[in-house]
Protein backbone atom coordinates (compact mmCIF):
# COMPACT_ATOMS: atom_id res chain seq x y z
CA UNK A 1 0.00 0.00 0.00
CA UNK A 2 1.13 2.99 -1.09
CA UNK A 3 0.67 5.29 2.46
CA UNK A 4 2.51 8.48 1.29
CA UNK A 5 -0.99 8.72 -0.78
CA UNK A 6 -2.63 8.71 2.90
CA UNK A 7 -0.44 11.79 3.96
CA UNK A 8 -1.85 15.40 2.89
CA UNK A 9 0.92 17.89 2.08
CA UNK A 10 -0.74 21.23 2.68
CA UNK A 11 1.33 24.47 1.48
CA UNK A 12 2.24 28.08 3.79
CA UNK A 13 0.76 26.04 7.39
CA UNK A 14 1.71 27.01 9.93
CA UNK A 15 3.75 29.59 8.58
CA UNK A 16 3.74 31.08 4.61
CA UNK A 17 6.68 28.87 3.09
CA UNK A 18 6.31 25.58 5.04
CA UNK A 19 4.51 22.49 3.31
CA UNK A 20 2.78 20.85 6.35
CA UNK A 21 2.59 16.71 6.07
CA UNK A 22 -0.92 16.00 7.82
CA UNK A 23 -1.25 12.64 9.01
CA UNK A 24 -5.04 13.08 9.39
CA UNK A 25 -6.30 11.38 5.94
CA UNK A 26 -3.98 8.26 7.05
CA UNK A 27 -6.02 8.28 10.72
CA UNK A 28 -9.16 8.16 8.83
CA UNK A 29 -8.61 5.39 6.58
CA UNK A 30 -8.09 2.57 9.19
CA UNK A 31 -6.22 -0.19 6.71
CA UNK A 32 -3.44 2.55 5.95
CA UNK A 33 -3.11 3.30 9.27
CA UNK A 34 -3.11 -0.77 10.17
CA UNK A 35 -0.76 -1.10 7.52
CA UNK A 36 1.69 2.17 8.67
CA UNK A 37 2.01 0.56 12.25
CA UNK A 38 2.27 -3.01 10.88
CA UNK A 39 5.29 -1.55 9.25
CA UNK A 40 6.78 0.47 11.98
CA UNK A 41 6.16 -2.45 14.31
CA UNK A 42 8.27 -4.39 12.38
CA UNK A 43 11.34 -1.71 12.46
CA UNK A 44 10.51 -1.05 16.35
CA UNK A 45 11.03 -5.02 17.13
CA UNK A 46 14.26 -5.47 15.28
CA UNK A 47 15.81 -2.93 17.89
CA UNK A 48 15.03 -5.44 20.96
CA UNK A 49 13.63 -3.00 22.84
CA UNK A 50 11.06 -3.61 25.80
CA UNK A 51 9.27 -0.40 26.39
CA UNK A 52 7.92 2.31 24.30
CA UNK A 53 7.81 6.35 24.70
CA UNK A 54 6.01 8.59 22.79
CA UNK A 55 5.76 12.66 22.56
CA UNK A 56 2.96 14.66 22.97
CA UNK A 57 0.69 14.92 21.00
CA UNK A 58 0.81 13.29 17.72
CA UNK A 59 3.21 10.91 18.81
CA UNK A 60 0.99 9.44 20.94
CA UNK A 61 -0.91 8.28 18.24
CA UNK A 62 1.15 5.99 16.55
CA UNK A 63 2.84 5.41 20.47
CA UNK A 64 0.21 3.60 21.82
CA UNK A 65 -1.03 1.01 19.08
CA UNK A 66 2.72 0.20 18.74
CA UNK A 67 2.99 -0.44 22.07
CA UNK A 68 -0.31 -2.77 22.21
CA UNK A 69 0.83 -4.14 18.83
CA UNK A 70 4.00 -5.23 20.56
CA UNK A 71 2.78 -6.23 23.61
CA UNK A 72 4.74 -3.46 25.70
CA UNK A 73 4.35 -0.90 28.31
CA UNK A 74 4.36 2.93 27.15
CA UNK A 75 4.94 5.78 28.75
CA UNK A 76 3.68 9.87 27.81
CA UNK A 77 6.39 12.16 27.71
CA UNK A 78 4.63 15.43 28.02
CA UNK A 79 4.54 19.71 28.11
CA UNK A 80 5.37 20.96 31.00
CA UNK A 81 2.54 21.23 33.56
CA UNK A 82 0.37 18.27 32.37
CA UNK A 83 1.57 15.07 34.49
CA UNK A 84 0.70 14.79 38.58
CA UNK A 85 3.00 13.49 40.66
CA UNK A 86 6.83 13.48 40.68
CA UNK A 87 7.91 14.05 37.47
CA UNK A 88 11.37 14.72 35.31
CA UNK A 89 11.98 17.52 33.39
CA UNK A 90 14.34 18.89 30.61
CA UNK A 91 14.11 22.30 29.05
CA UNK A 92 15.57 22.81 25.56
CA UNK A 93 15.93 25.85 23.35
CA UNK A 94 13.79 27.04 20.54
CA UNK A 95 14.54 29.09 17.53
CA UNK A 96 12.74 31.90 20.15
CA UNK A 97 12.34 31.16 23.18
CA UNK A 98 12.26 27.55 24.78
CA UNK A 99 10.34 24.72 26.21
CA UNK A 100 10.15 21.49 29.04
CA UNK A 101 9.10 18.24 28.14
CA UNK A 102 8.35 16.05 31.60
CA UNK A 103 7.76 12.56 32.29
CA UNK A 104 6.73 10.81 35.68
CA UNK A 105 10.02 9.88 37.52
CA UNK A 106 8.83 6.39 38.28
CA UNK A 107 8.17 5.27 34.87
CA UNK A 108 10.87 3.91 32.94
CA UNK A 109 13.11 1.98 34.97
CA UNK A 110 17.18 2.49 35.16
CA UNK A 111 18.99 0.48 32.04
CA UNK A 112 15.39 -0.34 30.14
CA UNK A 113 15.65 -0.62 26.25
CA UNK A 114 13.34 2.21 25.00
CA UNK A 115 12.26 3.64 21.66
CA UNK A 116 11.15 6.85 21.95
CA UNK A 117 8.61 7.09 19.10
CA UNK A 118 6.88 10.35 17.18
CA UNK A 119 5.22 11.17 14.39
CA UNK A 120 7.61 13.42 12.13
CA UNK A 121 11.56 14.33 12.65
CA UNK A 122 11.82 17.80 11.06
CA UNK A 123 14.66 19.67 13.26
CA UNK A 124 15.49 16.93 16.04
CA UNK A 125 14.96 19.61 18.48
CA UNK A 126 11.69 17.57 19.90
CA UNK A 127 13.29 14.18 19.86
CA UNK A 128 16.59 15.19 21.29
CA UNK A 129 14.97 17.04 24.16
CA UNK A 130 13.15 13.36 24.80
CA UNK A 131 15.68 11.22 24.82
CA UNK A 132 17.74 13.53 26.98
CA UNK A 133 14.94 13.04 29.34
CA UNK A 134 15.01 9.80 29.58
CA UNK A 135 19.03 9.79 30.21
CA UNK A 136 18.07 11.56 33.13
CA UNK A 137 16.05 8.52 34.29
CA UNK A 138 18.32 6.43 33.46
CA UNK A 139 16.62 4.80 30.36
CA UNK A 140 18.77 3.19 27.52
CA UNK A 141 17.67 4.87 24.31
CA UNK A 142 17.72 2.15 21.91
CA UNK A 143 15.99 4.02 19.13
CA UNK A 144 14.36 6.84 17.65
CA UNK A 145 11.10 5.74 15.67
CA UNK A 146 8.92 8.28 13.07
CA UNK A 147 6.46 7.95 10.94
CA UNK A 148 7.16 11.08 8.79
CA UNK A 149 11.42 12.20 8.36
CA UNK A 150 11.85 15.68 6.65
CA UNK A 151 15.20 14.38 5.17
CA UNK A 152 16.41 17.97 4.03
CA UNK A 153 15.91 19.26 7.61
CA UNK A 154 18.83 17.06 8.54
CA UNK A 155 17.31 16.32 11.96
CA UNK A 156 18.87 12.72 12.58
CA UNK A 157 22.32 14.24 12.65
CA UNK A 158 21.10 15.59 15.96
CA UNK A 159 20.13 12.71 17.00
CA UNK A 160 22.63 9.86 18.72
CA UNK A 161 20.63 7.02 18.65
CA UNK A 162 19.40 4.62 15.03
CA UNK A 163 16.91 6.42 13.49
CA UNK A 164 14.01 4.13 12.38
CA UNK A 165 11.57 6.48 9.77
CA UNK A 166 9.01 4.58 7.59
CA UNK A 167 8.13 7.77 5.24
CA UNK A 168 10.70 10.09 4.00
CA UNK A 169 10.36 13.37 2.22
CA UNK A 170 13.10 15.56 0.17
C1 LIG B 1 5.59 18.47 15.68
C2 LIG B 1 5.75 17.00 15.38
C3 LIG B 1 6.99 16.62 16.16
C4 LIG B 1 7.82 17.90 16.11
C5 LIG B 1 8.91 17.77 15.11
O1 LIG B 1 4.94 18.60 16.93
O2 LIG B 1 4.61 16.26 15.85
O3 LIG B 1 6.68 16.33 17.52
O4 LIG B 1 6.91 18.96 15.73
O5 LIG B 1 9.68 18.95 15.03
P1 LIG B 1 11.21 19.03 15.37
O6 LIG B 1 11.86 17.78 14.86
O7 LIG B 1 11.67 20.24 14.62
O8 LIG B 1 11.36 19.19 16.84
P2 LIG B 1 4.25 19.92 17.43
O9 LIG B 1 5.19 20.64 18.33
O10 LIG B 1 3.74 20.69 16.25
O11 LIG B 1 3.05 19.48 18.36
P3 LIG B 1 1.93 18.34 18.32
O12 LIG B 1 2.57 17.01 18.14
O13 LIG B 1 1.33 18.48 19.68
O14 LIG B 1 0.96 18.66 17.21
MG1 LIG C 1 4.62 16.64 17.98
Amino acid sequence: MDLKSHIRGVPDYPKPGILFYDISPLLAHSDAWAVAMGRMARLIQETGVDFIVGIESRGFLMAAPLALKLGLGFAMVRKKGKLPGDVVRHSYDLEYGSDTVEIQADLVKPGQRVVVVDDLLATGGTMNAAIKLLRDVGADVRAAAFLIELDFLEGRKKLDVPVLSLLNYD
